[in-house]
Parts: structure tokens; C-alpha cells; sequence
């Protein structure tokens, strides 16, 4: 049933309008939010609610494991407007802890659709083979993987030709997160945007 969502709605709408009666019609006025967040689909992770902000704040695409794959329309789409267009200030990968399209993405399995999409994250455990198989720790090796899968996917959004140009000329930033859903904790892995940048910019400079 989902009579209780519009509800819910309802009361949502009266509380905005409690505190300010021209909340929506400034709302209307359009976005200009300082942050695009790509996280994973997963209905424990939910982006705006963590991390406290409000309608506006952020601009947000998910899917399944939080992945930027380069001929994907939908993730670059999501970039290239953020980054183009609303000139976002920084842009956010956030991975999770116990994330299941990291764990599928390590069963021997056909997955049908998901072959493809979950493919990238054995590629990235092949890049990280040596330090993910010395864990023995099934638990501990997904959510090394989930890091390490956050970390690929920050070089990824660097990889892209708007990104470069907009670090060049206004220091866009990027960052990568875990949220860790046994605690509710967020966790910066604060990789090292500008050394990754120098390391992989002799092959993928764009501009
Ligand atoms: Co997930």
C-alpha cells in the first residue's frame, strides 16, 4: 500500500510551509546546488537524509554500486550537466559497506543484464588483486572492495573532459565516501584528488 506516502507528503508540505510560507515558490525558482553526490541505488543510502541537507543542496544520481562508466549516457549525462551547467563545486562518490552489487559482482554467476555493469567491479578487483586477496575475511575483503570501487570510480569522473577543464579553471573537486550501514556513519577516504591527477593524466588528459 502506498496511501501513506502521499500522506506523509502532505505533512511534509504543511511543516515547509509552517516555517516558510514562500518555501515552494522560492523552490520553483530553480537550483544551483554546490554538490553532485553518485551513490548506490541500495534503500539504505539515502543520500540527502545522511548527510542533513535540504531540496536544493544537492544534485544526485544513483545506481547500482555507485559505478561511472564512461559509455554509460545516464552517469556522464549527470556529469556533464552538473558540472557544465550548474557548475557544481565538488563532485561525490559514495560507496557503502555491505553494498550487494559489490558482493554479486564476486559470485560466479550469470546475472543476466548485470553481467556487464557488474563486470567493471571484477576489473577493479583484478587492479587491487594483491591487496584484496591477502583478506581472508570475506566481510572485511567486500567492504575493502566497496573503498577500493569508490576509489576507481573518483578516477573515472576525473577521466571525463568537463571535469579536467573545470578543475583547470575553477578547482572543481572531487571526493570519495563510504557510508558504513552498520553504524549510519559517513566516512571521507580522502584520496588524494590532485597526486591521482598528476599520475593518470598522462594518459587520459583530455584538454
Ligand atoms: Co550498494
Amino acid at each position: 500500500m502506498f496511501e501513506h506516502i502521499f500522506k506523509n507528503n502532505e505533512a511534509w508540505v504543511a511543516r515547509k510551509l509552517a516555517l516558510d510560507p514562500a518555501y515552494f515558490e522560492k523552490m520553483a525558482h530553480g537550483q544551483s546546488p554546490e554538490y553532485l553526490y553518485i551513490g548506490c541505488s541500495d534503500s539504505r543510502v539515502t543520500a540527502e537524509e545522511l548527510m542533513g541537507v535540504q531540496p536544493g543542496d544537492v544534485f544526485i544520481h544513483r545506481n547500482i554500486a555507485n559505478m561511472v562508466i564512461s559509455i554509460d549516457l545516464n552517469v556522464m549525462s549527470v556529469i556533464n550537466y552538473a558540472v557544465d551547467h550548474l557548475k557544481v563545486r565538488h563532485i561525490i562518490v559514495c560507496g557503502h559497506y555491505g553494498c550487494g552489487g559489490v558482493k554479486a559482482s564476486l559470485q560466479s554467476k550469470d546475472l543476466g543484464i548485470l553481467n556487464p555493469w557488474l563486470r567493471n567491479i571484477r576489473d577493479v578487483y583484478r587492479l587491487h588483486k594483491d591487496e584484496l586477496n591477502a583478506i581472508t575475511d570475506p566481510e572485511e575483503k567486500y567492504d575493502r572492495l566497496a573503498e577500493l570501487n569508490v576509489q576507481e570510480q573518483c578516477i573515472n569522473v576525473i577521466k571525463t573532459a568537463a571535469v579536467q577543464k573545470a578543475y583547470q579553471e575553477r578547482g572543481l573537486l572531487v571526493h570519495g565516501w563510504i557510508f558504513d550501514v552498520h553504524t549510519g556513519r559517513l566516512k571521507d577516504l580522502h584520496i588524494d584528488f590532485p597526486r591521482i591527477l598528476r599520475s593518470i593524466m598522462e594518459i587520459y588528459r583530455l584538454i
